[in-house]
């Protein structure tokens, strides 16, 4: 038989549960996530959910347990995997408490396994139906910014020494990209951008799926797409003047399909939220000082 080729994930990123169920701005943000994985119920042949960090606003075990809760409902319905890394709002003791590997079946059993399991960092691997999913582990405790590191940046390429039978994604939070015109972005990206890409050169890597800037942007890194997907409890308003920083309600996720005619392919969901657009905080983006509403 010939392996499958063609794999659907819905991706979700930054749900940034606290304990109390919302977020450090007041959003509701477990009412957030349960509206885009109520809108997201009619997307067909899902493969595989992915959450690319943020997972608790708090670090909270509380906050990791009701996005489990959450995402692992819908997964169980399809009968789907779901998947998680750390952001830099996670601990790694919280995340490795409530979602382990972060690689979890539809039945909640651990499916991942771990670069090295003795170790703090929550850094996995495991196999949905032959397309290779991995998981990097990009936080920095106190920090916005991501670092790699050397030692997990070399179990990547030995892990990619070897192509999978239909190819590899890897998901990590921060991106290895930033947009020029934002000064923010490339303050709080991912480092150590050059040995990621020198680790994905030339091997079976179909798409790199990160979060943290609670927008959509695509780029390339070493020639693979880049995907950055919008968060669920907030989306970053780009239309704001590009000195400041607007977040706004108005959940979003990205449907990616790989292995089609035109793969990898990502489509983002809006949730249907009448609140939608509504202004959480407009910041200056470079001193942090919160500005009149417009
Ligand atoms: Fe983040």
């Amino acid at each position: 038989m010939n392996p499958p080729t063609r794999h659907r994930i819905l991706h979700l990123s930054d749900t940034h549960i606290g304990a109390d169920g919302h977020d450090e701005d007041g959003v509701d943000a477990a009412a957030a996530l349960d509206r885009i994985l109520h809108d997201a119920r009619h997307v067909p042949d899902l493969d595989l959910v992915v959450v690319s960090g943020d997972i608790a606003d708090d670090g909270s075990l509380d906050g990791c347990a009701a996005a489990r809760e959450r995402v692992g409902r819908f997964a169980a319905d399809r009968g789907i995997p779901h998947v998680y890394c750390p952001g830099n709002h996670d601990t790694r003791r919280s995340f490795a408490a409530v979602l382990g590997s972060g690689h979890l079946a539809a039945d909640g059993t651990d499916a991942g396994e771990l670069a090295d399991p003795a170790a703090e960092l929550r850094t996995a691997v495991s196999v949905v139906r032959g397309l290779r999913v991995v998981t990097l582990d990009s936080l920095v405790p106190g920090a916005v910014h991501g670092v790699l590191g050397d030692e997990q940046l070399r179990w990547l390429r030995s892990v990619l020494d070897r192509p999978a039978e239909a190819g590899t994604v890897v998901v990590l939070h921060h991106p290895p990209i930033a947009l020029p015109s934002s000064p923010l972005m490339a303050s709080v990206n991912l480092r150590d951008a050059d040995a990621f890409a020198a680790a994905l050169a030339g091997s079976d890597v179909r798409a790199v799926l990160c979060g943290h800037y609670h927008l959509q942007v695509s780029g390339f890194l070493a020639g693979v797409p880049v995907w950055v997907t919008p968060g669920v409890v907030t989306r970053i308003d780009l239309t704001a003047p590009p000195r400041l920083e607007r977040a706004v309600t108005g959940a979003g996720a990205t449907v990616v399909d790989l292995g089609g005619p035109g793969s990898p392919m990502f489509h983002t969901l809006h949730a249907r939220d009448p609140r939608a657009g509504r202004q959480v905080y407009l910041v200056d983006a470079v001193s942090g000082v919160d500005v009149p509403a417009e």
